[in-house]
């Protein structure tokens, strides 16, 4: 069997941390041959068929083909799992319906290409930002797709959220578990150390050990740091964070496959869980089993947690109110 993956902006700096890792099967496993599908916009065309070479030379057993091209129906003819990294990023002076009308124009047309020539179990991650309200623009456009195979990547930051929490703690990244974030991939977003562990014991009962005021802590180092962990890595690098962010998409769209032993975070259609509005792509807490993301229900949310969220969530109903004033959804 072979799995045809498709990834939009390959010729881009994810792309190119993306596909070299897919195809040494570091997303669906030893087991699992490859075909790409590298698409592009035609300015980005050279820098994907440059990938595609690359591709050739690593000689990757798993690897089956390469094709290139900036035709959408093309691109996704087939496709068990669309990546869609290729996004408009914010220009000088670009205000935010500016940035969703853009973005609108590139996730609706791939929605409907999605639905007019994916395969039938075709799963959607939604990299390129604005990645929620991206993800709801492409589900809206996808005919007779259920919108729940479409996701946006809120992996990294709850990997940056266990990595900040082990750097505080002197703790293995690994001993950290159920960090989840909420809302919104954006500087609103929650990342929430409530259920956390460390080492199977509770990170606030940790915390409270090493930090004079957990809360103080929390509201004023951790969440900031972990919200704006992307800005951060732009001051230092001179450049946006790729490596990392290819990782997440890799480990986001691993578990959708594979399955998860634990909770871990992802960008999912709010059925209304934990009052946020139906139909909304939002970050929860969640499990996947048997190929489908599940929303963990039933935790208990502070007052405080419950207004993080809210604003987060607030945040994303302005995008999608944004969107449908341009007569999108
Ligand atoms: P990049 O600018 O290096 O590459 C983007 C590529 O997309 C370019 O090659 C461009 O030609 C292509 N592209 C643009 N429109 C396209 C279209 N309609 N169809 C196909 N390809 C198209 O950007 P980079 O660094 O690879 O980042 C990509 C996106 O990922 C950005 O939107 C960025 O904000 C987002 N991102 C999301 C993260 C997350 O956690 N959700 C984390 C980091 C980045």
């Amino acid at each position: 069997m072979a799995t045809t993956i498709t990834i939009t902006g390959a010729g881009g700096q994810i792309g190119y941390a993306l596909l070299f890792r897919i195809a040494a099967g570091d997303m669906l496993g030893q087991d699992e041959k490859v075909r790409l599908r590298l698409l592009e916009i035609p300015q980005g065309l050279k820098a994907a068929e440059g990938a595609a070479l690359e591709l050739q030379d690593c000689a990757f057993d798993l690897l089956e083909s390469v094709e290139v091209t900036d035709d959408a129906a093309t691109g996704f003819d087939s496709c068990n799992l669309a990546l869609l990294v290729g996004a408009r990023p914010r220009g000088p002076g670009m205000e935010r319906a500016d940035l969703l009308a853009a973005n609108a124009g590139i996730f609706g047309p791939q929605g409907a290409a999605i639905a007019g020539s994916a395969a039938s179990d075709v799963r959607v991650t939604v990299v390129g930002n604005p990645a929620n309200t991206n993800a709801l623009i492409a589900a809206a456009s996808a005919d007779g797709i259920p919108p729940e195979r479409f996701t946006a990547l809120t992996r990294l930051d709850e990997n940056r959220a266990r990595a900040q929490l082990a750097a505080a703690l002197d703790a293995p990244v690994s001993a950290i578990r159920r960090v989840p974030i909420w809302g919104n991939h954006s500087a609103t977003q929650f990342p929430d150390v409530t259920h956390a562990t460390v080492d199977g014991r509770p990170v606030l009962e940790a915390l409270a050990e090493r930090v004079d005021d957990v809360e103080a802590w929390l509201e004023q180092t951790f969440i900031p740091r972990v919200a704006k962990r992307g800005a951060e890595i732009i001051e230092v690098r001179g450049s946006s964070s790729v490596a990392s962010a290819a990782n997440a998409t890799i480990e986001h769209t691993r578990d959708w496959v594979h399955g998860t032993d634990d909770w871990t975070s992802a960008g999912v259609v709010s059925n209304g869980e934990y009052g946020v509005p139906a139909g909304l792509v939002s970050s929860f807490p969640v499990r996947s089993v048997d190929g489908r993301w599940q929303i963990v229900e039933g935790l208990e949310l502070s007052a405080w947690a419950r207004g993080r969220i809210d604003a987060s969530v607030a945040e994303l109903v302005a995008e999608r109110d944004a969107v449908r004033a341009l007569g999108v959804l």
